[in-house]
This record gives C-alpha cells, structure tokens and sequence, in this order.
C-alpha cells in the first residue's frame, strides 16, 4: 500500500508542478505575471532627496552605508523609537514620485494601501499646521519586527500580534520589504525581476531610509495622541509600531552593495548589525516552521497559483 502510495504522490507533485510552471510560463508571455511587489517606474532617482530640509536623512543614509551611524536620538517617554521633526508643507509626500508608489504597477491592492496611508498623513498634517504651536511631526522605526520564512505562519502570528492594543502595524501593509527589496534590490532576481535588475542597479542604491520613515507618519499621530501614565506619574506613550517582512531574517542577498562589505568575501554587516546600530532597542521576534510543513504549502502559494 504504502510504495504506490508514494509513486502517485510524486507524479502528482510532478504533474502539478509541470502545469504550474507552464501557466506561470504563459502569464510571462503574455507580460501579464500577477505579483506582489511589481516594479513600476525604477528609472527615475528619488527627488525627494535634493530639499536641504532632508539633510539628515542623506547623512543618516550614508552612515548606514559606511557602519558609523551612531543611534538615533529618540524620545524617552515612546516606547517605538520616534523622533521631532519640524513640519512646515502639509504634503512632504510627492506622491506620484515617492519610492513606495513607484515600486508597485499601477491599481495593485497593496499600492492603493500606501497610497491612502500617504493620503491619511497628509489630511493630519494640514490638520497640525491650523495650530501654530503644532508645526512638528513624529517620525519613528518600527519598535518590533517580525521576522522569519515564508509560509512560516508569520501572517497568522501578526494578526494575533497586532490585536493588543499596544501594538500597530504601519496601516499600509504588514510587510514592507524595505530592508530587502526596497533598499537594496535583494531577491527580486529570484523572484523573476532578473530585467530589472540592471535598472534597479543603475538607480539611487541605496533607497533613501526616508522612504520607509514616510510610512508610519500616520500611526505615529495615533501614537503622538495616545499615553498612560507611569509609576512615578509621567505621561508614557506605549503603543509599540512594527513590521513584518519574514524575509528580513534571511534576504541580505545583496549585501555586497552595503559599502561596508565591499570587497570582502562574506558579509561583515548582515542586516541585524543595521537595525541594532539605528535602534538598539528594538525587538525581533523570530517564527519558524518545520519544513515538511512549509512544503506543501509553499507548493499551493507559489507554484499552483500564478501570483508570487
Ligand atoms: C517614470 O518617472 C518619470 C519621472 O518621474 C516620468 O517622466 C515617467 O513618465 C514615468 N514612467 C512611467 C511609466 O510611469
Ligand atoms: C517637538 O518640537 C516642538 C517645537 O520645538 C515642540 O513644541 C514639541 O513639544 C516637541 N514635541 C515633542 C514630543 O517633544
Ligand atoms: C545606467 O546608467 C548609465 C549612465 O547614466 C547609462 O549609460 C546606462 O545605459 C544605464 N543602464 C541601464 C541598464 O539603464
């Protein structure tokens, strides 16, 4: 019972593999693949970038890149690493250019979901500005990352995550592929974007961190507006803002274009060197899953289903 058992399995997964592949395969001919982060407009450098108002996120970027940023200075009563900065326009976002409109095609789910979050930003900026005592904005990192593989359950262990009311996701979107794909081009060969990558590299490497900053400016105002007191009677503001990219624990695939790791042979820097440099207090919490199980419903995901 138990050998023919095992032969029909396998020329099912043969069979289904075989067909996946050549609908993958026609989906691609037709210049028609269906996927999560598909690449729009990488051409163009970030603008953003060229306003002096933004110095310090240039000198920020270029210290990441040489491994000297010293921590970055944040406010004592948060407990997600945020930082003052001084608002003057109610739309810092160019939108059409940002980094994150530009990176997914047009009319995806999840382009419209940054999109709206850039929208709600700004609706609480012009809000802020009425006041002149409000000319100032949080910017923050994530306080915690979920970090781990894929079909690991990450998705599951988010939802679970978020829903105490001290904990936040950005709003646009559980995984944000900055520290991957966003800054640094990795994985998007594997994933099927080899055309790209040419251009990618050809663009501003690294992609600015201000980009990523951008996206919890309006979870920073939930978070600006919301406080308890403490033991010795000090306002605290607790809610905790995270991430999830599972591939955070694994994909610094291009770590030689971290210019600290030029030239070397193996990475001297990974990416947790970065995040514990920049936030030494953040938290990483790490979910994995046996590989027997991860299998098959890898198999469903990303070769039964054009989308990847
Ligand atoms: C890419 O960006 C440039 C400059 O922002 C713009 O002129 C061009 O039309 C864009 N291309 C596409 C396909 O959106
Ligand atoms: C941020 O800076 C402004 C202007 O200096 C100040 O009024 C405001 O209280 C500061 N906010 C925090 C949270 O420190
Ligand atoms: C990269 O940039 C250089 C100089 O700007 C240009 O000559 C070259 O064609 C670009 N390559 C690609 C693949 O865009």
């Amino acid at each position: 019972m138990f050998k023919p058992c095992l032969v029909t399995f396998f020329l099912l997964i043969l069979a289904l593999y075989f067909i996946s592949s050549l609908t993958i395969h026609v989906y691609k001919a037709k210049g028609k693949v269906k996927c999560r982060h598909c690449i729009l407009n990488i051409t163009t450098s970030e603008k953003v970038l060229q306003n002096n108002e933004h110095n310090f996120y240039r000198t920020l970027d270029e210290r990441i890149e040489k491994m000297d940023a010293d921590p970055i200075q944040v406010l004592p009563d948060y407990r997600t690493p945020c930082w003052n900065e001084s608002l003057t326009v109610p739309d810092p976002y160019p939108l059409g250019t940002h980094l994150y409109i530009r990176f997914f095609s047009k009319n995806t789910k999840v382009r419209r979901s940054f999109q709206q979050t850039f929208e709600k930003s700004i609706a609480i900026f012009k809000n802020r500005l009425k006041t002149r005592s409000n000319k100032w904005r949080l910017r923050c990192l994530p306080f915690f990352y979920l970090i781990g593989i894929n079909r690991g359950g990450s998705t599951s262990l988010w939802s679970s995550l978020i829903s105490h009311p001290q904990l936040m996701g950005s709003g646009a979107a559980k995984e944000l592929h900055y520290w991957d794909e966003v800054r640094y081009g990795a994985g998007l060969e594997e994933m099927g974007y080899g055309q790209y990558l040419a251009l990618i590299r050809n663009d501003t490497i690294p992609r600015p961190i201000k980009s990523y900053v951008d996206l919890f400016d309006s979870v920073a105002e939930t978070l600006r507006s919301t406080h308890v007191m403490d033991r010795n009677g000090r306002k605290f503001h607790p809610i905790g803002i995270g991430e999830g990219s599972p591939n955070y624990l694994t994909d610094f695939g291009n770590w030689k274009v971290l210019e600290a790791n030029k030239g070397l042979s193996e990475p001297k820097y990974i990416l947790a060197h970065i995040l514990k440099m920049l936030t030494p207090r953040v938290k990483i919490v790490v979910i994995l899953r046996d590989p027997i199980e991860r299998c098959p419903s890898g198999t469903l995901v990303y070769f039964l289903t054009p989308i990847f």
